[in-house]
């Protein structure tokens, strides 16, 4: 009953009209419940679209190590990691070609989830898609790779429930565990910006949304 008041508020009114929906998670970082709910479903037939331009990969990072998680990018650049580093580029590097063009739908969420948490100026150029199958993870990790830091990051949660791990300026700063669900928001800038956050690993389960993933969409400001 909760979550669907909550999608349905989200729905009506924008912005900081989801206040009775968000929880805050530190400073200038907020939780939006439900706030994408209602559009979830057509996020994903966009998501959907992208992959079969763009497939799901489980990159490598610089030291060596193959991601549990499957990603993929939309936008102007998208985010990337292989031996050489961790770097936002222009082109998919596995099919060479530009990455598919955000959707208008993925950048007015992302604006009005941005506005509603208090950053009414984001507009983003990247959106890195991942997809969390059962035992996947990502371990606590600042995003820096934007040249921007005065915008915030968007995530956006379908499909399967998570634990998001949201911690502090240093990496030894014990996390706050919040579940997030499909439809939740979470919104983190400014003074957190840089805050260490990950995702625990992703328990079993079959969604009516995603299936057996959970789906997550983060927006950033990668370019000056
Ligand atoms: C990320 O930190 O890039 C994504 C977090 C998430 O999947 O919720
Ligand atoms: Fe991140």
């Amino acid at each position: 009953m909760g979550r669907i008041r909550n999608a349905a508020i989200g729905d009506l009114l924008s912005g900081a009209a989801a206040g009775q929906a968000t929880e805050p998670l530190g400073e200038r970082a907020v939780m939006l419940r439900g706030f994408a709910a209602a559009e979830a479903p057509a996020i994903m037939e966009a998501v959907q679209a992208i992959v079969a331009a763009a497939p799901f990969r489980n990159m490598i990072t610089p030291g060596g190590y193959r991601m549990s998680v499957a990603m993929t990018s939309c936008g102007r650049v998208g985010w990337i990691t292989d031996r050489s580093g961790y770097r936002y580029s222009p082109v998919d590097p596995d099919t060479g070609l530009a990455w598919p063009p955000m959707p208008g739908l993925f950048r007015t969420l992302a604006e009005r989830a941005a506005a509603a948490g208090g950053f009414p100026d984001f507009v983003p150029d990247s959106c890195l898609i991942n997809r969390y199958e059962p035992g996947a993870r990502l371990s606590l990790h600042q995003d820096k790779d934007e040249q921007d830091l005065d915008a915030p990051v968007v995530s956006v949660a379908l499909g399967l429930p998570a634990m998001f791990l949201f911690g502090g300026a240093e990496r030894g700063d014990r996390p706050r565990r919040i579940r997030m669900e499909s439809g939740d928001v979470a919104v983190w800038g400014g003074p957190t910006r840089l805050a260490f956050h990950g995702i625990d690993t992703l328990a079993d389960g079959e969604h009516s949304l995603t299936g057996r993933c959970r789906i997550n969409l983060t927006f950033r400001k990668a370019l000056s």
